[in-house]
């Protein structure tokens, strides 16, 4: 066995956390073989609620677990952190304007960023999930200078997984037969899921998603916006955004960075803009195809982009870079 890494969820009083810090402890994301420590944070209200999730952990009786500690101080929370996954966020509230929900996510991200610089291990590999997450993301980054830019990322496995499955269930296969999906952008509903470089296998034949589907209207414009729209929809059914699949993805999300894509594969994820390969503009964090080697990714080069696809990669960087702007106007006050 090795020694055990330490590992961060804030927001984890919340209801993402609930399902991932389970999967974390039993190692379904850094393997079977890797013990754990978990620092759960939230804020002072929720230190009642975290010590109900420790107990529940302690009766899983989870091998790879070896601690657990629980926390509302950022110094602690971000001591020595091999991994630190942010989930906890200021949530929407339809009495608060746009501006001021980002204004509110800027410090959390801001100040977070800042521990992360002054505490954690300068490998500590950083994953946004909090919403706005790209901006969040940049914001925790920019805070961070002595962390490299390429340890950020913020999650769109979540809107990857909707458009592989959304594939899939129309074509009567498993999900698992579908690969190459990108998401291009914003985890919002500017995001642009992508099938054009997506692969199917079917009847053991693996062929393109077009030439699979034979239904370019649906392919460019439902599958679209079923996935644009889909946390809404989750929203609207339960009452409450989506916990389970949004762990499920963070979980895909964290091992593939740890152990690597499967050769031949590209998953979707929200990184450092600069120098990309498709004209997205410098200083975003916006999702793009990657691979992932010993822990580092690398944007899929060479792909052949039409202009319906143009076009909906730069609307939804232009959102970003509009983001991005109040944002940072906001580090500066
Ligand atoms: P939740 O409201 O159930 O939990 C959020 C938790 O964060 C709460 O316990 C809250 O107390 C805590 N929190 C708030 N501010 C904090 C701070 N400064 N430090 C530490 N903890 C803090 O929400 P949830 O359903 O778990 O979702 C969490 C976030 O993830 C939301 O912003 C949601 O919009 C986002 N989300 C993103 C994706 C994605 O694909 N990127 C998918 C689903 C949800
Ligand atoms: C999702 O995609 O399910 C969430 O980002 C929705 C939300 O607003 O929390």
């Amino acid at each position: 066995m090795s020694d055990p890494i330490r590992v961060l969820v804030t927001g984890s009083a919340g209801q993402i956390a609930y399902s991932l810090v389970y999967s974390i402890a039993k190692g379904d994301v850094f393997g079977k073989d890797q013990p754990v420590i978990l620092t759960l944070l939230d804020i002072p209200s929720m230190l009642l609620v975290l010590e109900g999730i420790i107990m529940e952990l302690q009766d899983c009786a989870l091998p790879l677990l070896k601690e657990v500690v629980r926390t509302d101080k950022e110094a602690i929370a971000f001591k020595d952190l091999d991994v630190a996954i942010l989930v906890g966020s200021m949530p929407r509230k339809e009495s608060l304007e746009w501006k001021n929900l980002l204004r509110a996510n800027v410090n959390i991200f801001r100040s977070q960023g800042a521990a992360l610089n002054k505490y954690a291990k300068k490998t500590v590999k950083v994953l946004v999930v909090g919403s706005p997450a790209n901006t969040n993301c940049l914001i925790a980054a920019k805070s961070a200078p002595s962390i490299p830019k390429e340890n950020f990322s913020c999650l769109t496995r979540l809107d990857h997984n909707r458009t592989a499955s959304q594939v899939a269930m129309r074509l009567g296969v498993s999900s698992g037969n579908v690969k190459n999906i990108i998401i291009w952008g914003n985890h919002s509903s500017t995001q642009y899921p992508d099938v054009h470089h997506a692969k199917v296998t079917v009847s053991g034949t693996e062929m393109g998603v077009f030439d699979a589907v034979k239904d370019d209207d649906w392919l460019k414009g439902d599958l679209i916006s079923t996935v644009q729209q889909r946390g809404g929809a989750v929203i609207k059914a339960r009452k409450l955004s989506s916990a389970m699949s949004a762990a499920k993805a963070i979980c895909d999300h964290m091992r593939d960075i740890w152990f690597g894509t499967p050769e031949g594969h590209f998953i979707s994820m929200g990184v450092y803009s600069n120098g990309n390969p498709y004209d997205i503009p410098d200083d975003l964090i916006y999702s793009f195809p990657v691979v992932i080697k010993n822990k580092s990714w690398k944007i899929v080069d060479g792909l052949e982009i039409n202009d319906f696809s143009r076009g909906k990669m730069d609307a939804t960087a232009a959102e970003l870079v509009e983001e991005r702007d109040m944002a940072v106007l906001f580090l500066r006050v």
